[in-house]
C-alpha cells in the first residue's frame, strides 16, 4: 500500500533541511551496495530522529539495528555535546559497511557499533538511555521493546520504525505474515499500555513514539 501520496513525499522531502554531503554520498552508495534499499530511513526520517534526539538533550542513545548507519549519523549529529550512541547489528557485511562510514563521518567518537544478537548485546547495559530507535527484525520488536522500557530514563523516548508495515498491519490478521503479526499485535499492546505514553506517526513506513507516563 502507498501510504503518502509519493508528490506529498517528495514535498516533504524538499522542505526538510539537507544532510550533510558525507550522509547523502552514504545514502546513494548504501542504495547502490546493499540488498535492501527500502531498509534505508532516508531524509524525512534521519531528520526527525536527529529533531527529537536533539530536543530530549539525549547523550545517551541506544539503536537496535544498524544496517548501513544512516540513522545511526543522522541521531549522531543531534546529541548532546559528549553524547554517545551505542547501535546494534546482526550482520556482518552491513556492519563492515557502517562502520567504514562511522570512520569517514565527523562522530566516529560518538558511536559504538556492537555486533551480534541485539537482545545479547542489551542485556549487558545498563542504560539509562535518553533515546531507543528500535528497527531490526520485525519479529523481534516485542522482546526489543521489553528489553529497553526498563532502561529508558524519566524523560527518555523510544521510537520504533516500520510499525505500519507498508499497510498490511491493517489486513485481516490470518493474512499476517510473521513481522506484521509481531507488530501490529505490538501495537495493539502499547495503545493500552498503562506504563507508556504512545503516538503513532504516519510518517514513511510509520514511526511510533513511547515516552513513561
Ligand atoms: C524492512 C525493514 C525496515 O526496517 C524498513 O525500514 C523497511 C523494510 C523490511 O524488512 O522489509
Ligand atoms: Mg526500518
Amino acid at each position: 500500500m502507498e501510504l503518502v501520496d509519493p508528490d506529498v513525499e517528495r514535498y516533504a522531502l524538499e522542505h526538510t533541511t539537507p544532510f550533510d554531503p558525507q550522509l547523502r554520498s552514504l545514502l546513494a552508495e548504501a542504495s547502490d551496495a546493499l540488498p535492501y534499499p527500502s531498509m534505508l530511513s532516508g531524509p524525512v526520517v534521519g531528520r526527525l530522529l536527529e529533531t527529537l534526539v536533539f530536543a530530549v538533550g539525549a547523550a545517551s542513545v541506544l539503536e537496535i539495528g544498524t544496517y548501513a548507519g544512516y540513522s545511526t549519523l543522522a541521531i549522531a549529529g543531534g546529541l548532546a555535546p559528549g553524547g554517545r550512541i551505542i547501535t546494534c547489528e546482526l550482520e556482518a557485511a552491513h556492519a563492515d559497511f557502517a562502520r567504514r562510514h562511522i570512520a569517514a563521518s565527523p562522530y566516529s567518537d560518538r558511536v559504538d557499533l556492537r555486533v551480534g544478537p541485539a537482545l545479547d548485546t542489551i542485556a549487558g547495559l545498563t542504560g539509562p538511555f535518553d533515546f531507543v530507535f528500535i528497527d531490526a527484525d520485525k519479529t523481534g520488536y516485542p522482546a526489543y521493546f521489553e528489553a529497553t522500557l526498563p532502561l529508558l530514563a524519566e524523560r527518555g523516548l523510544i521510537v520504533a520504525d516500520n510499525t505500519l508495515r507498508d499497510g498490511h498491519v491493517l489486513d485481516p490478521p490470518d493474512t499476517w505474515e510473521a513481522g506484521t503479526r509481531a507488530i501490529a499485535e505490538l501495537n495493539d499492546r502499547l495503545a493500552h499500555d498503562e506504563r507508556v505514553v504512545v503516538v503513532q506517526l504516519t510518517v514513511r513506513d510509520g514511526l511510533t513514539i513511547v515516552r513513561r507516563r
